[in-house]
């Protein structure tokens, strides 16, 4: 089957193992062409660059830069050369991005303080984590322990995941309650639902098999050891302060679906003074949070930082950049901040290069508006 008749087939999948046989198929036919493909580039680019060097020289060819202590070369095998060098370094980032990219967690640290945060959470820590895609991972329970190893190391009084738990099926939980419930919290594990958890990528037998699937995910989420929030909120209380953490169903634009309902989910806790809000699509901040609510720090997931990027101090490019407003890391505007993590799973292309499985750590403090490097 052809790259693109790969591609279709994903959208209408009718079972948890196509994703896992597309996505070593991905690997297969990247691994053949990219590297085919760079090597063209640095053929013919560097062959142009020659025969423009040669127009400009004084004889019509090209200076000799060989004093003579060097073996020469010819122009054919010099291309060659450029275009194996050109092509080795796709080749090599993918099977990286293979063999070890796609399990090497890093934590990234923020700090954030809010007048309004209650004295008693004061210091509160959160860490997120967002798009599982547990269907993908296939059956790497002892790499996701170690993921679990390094949350429970941070000692988190809250852990939120921002939606994305399965591909499509609810089969791809099982056998992961052993992993994700040993992931400890002190004042919870709160989750929301994603784009994919709603088995909108599939053609059902019918309406029912459909609404069973959800079900059995909404389940899941329980299973796994998750407070799952389904456009609802929950107030937090500690020495007769409160906080809320309100979760809204994915919200997201056509052709996601756009089941999250944040008026119903926040009704009842508009004077709770400090507000957490989790929502997979970044998009519905700008479409929906900023504008209309007060929600002191969202956070989202879903972009996945497309798997695939360059990030050095503050220099960030991905080609998720293009697709998304907000693709990752940490955005304010206003007294309002979003935090949009790049996923812990994978999905279609089972790598990560220079985009590696994010564990979120927030601390918030009580103080000025403001962030800090931690
Ligand atoms: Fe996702």
């Amino acid at each position: 089957m052809s790259f693109s008749g790969i591609f279709a087939t994903i959208k209408t999948v009718e079972s948890p193992q196509i994703y896992v046989t597309f996505q070593w198929l991905l690997v297969a036919y990247l691994s053949i062409y990219l590297p085919k493909l760079f090597y063209y580039l640095g053929y013919q680019i560097t062959h142009s660059a020659i025969r423009v060097k040669s127009k400009f020289s004084s004889d019509g060819k090209i200076k000799k830069m060989n004093d003579g202590r060097y073996p020469t070369i010819s122009r054919k095998k010099f291309l060659s050369q450029v275009g194996i060098f050109m092509a080795s370094a796709p080749f090599i980032s993918l099977m990286f991005g293979v063999m070890k990219g796609r399990f090497a967690f890093s934590k990234r640290y923020t700090k954030l303080s809010f007048p309004n945060l209650p004295e008693a959470f004061d210091g509160l820590k959160i860490v997120q984590i967002s798009d599982l895609h547990l269907g993908s991972l296939n059956a790497n329970y002892k790499e996701m322990e170690e993921a679990v190893r390094l949350i429970n190391d941070e000692h988190p009084d809250l852990v939120c995941f921002t939606g994305d738990l399965v591909n499509n099926f609810y089969e791809e939980t099982i056998g992961w309650e052993k992993v994700f419930s040993k992931l400890q919290a002190r004042m919870g594990k709160f989750s929301i639902l994603g784009n994919h958890d709603y088995g909108d990528y599939s053609k059902w037998p019918s309406q029912q098999d459909k609404t069973d699937n959800l079900n059995n995910i909404k389940g899941a989420h329980m299973r796994l050891g998750f407070n799952l929030l389904n456009n609802q909120s929950q107030v937090l209380e500690s020495n007769g302060d409160k906080i809320v953490i309100t979760g809204v169903e994915n919200w997201g634009h056509p052709p996601f679906p756009q089941y999250g309902d944040l008026k119903k989910a926040s009704k009842g806790v508009e004077d709770i003074p400090f507000k957490l809000l989790l929502s997979h699509d970044p998009d519905h901040w700008d479409a929906e949070v900023k504008k209309d609510y007060d929600y002191d720090l969202t956070l989202a997931g879903h972009t996945h930082g497309m798997q695939f990027g360059i990030e050095f101090k503050n220099f960030q490019w991905s080609p998720a950049k293009y697709k998304f407003r907000r693709w990752a890391g940490l955005y304010n505007e206003g007294n309002q901040y979003l935090y949009v993590n790049r996923g812990l799973g994978y999905l279609g292309m089972p790598a990560r290069v220079g985009m590696p499985p994010e564990i979120t750590i927030i601390e918030l403090t009580r103080g000025p508006l403001g962030t800090e490097p931690m």
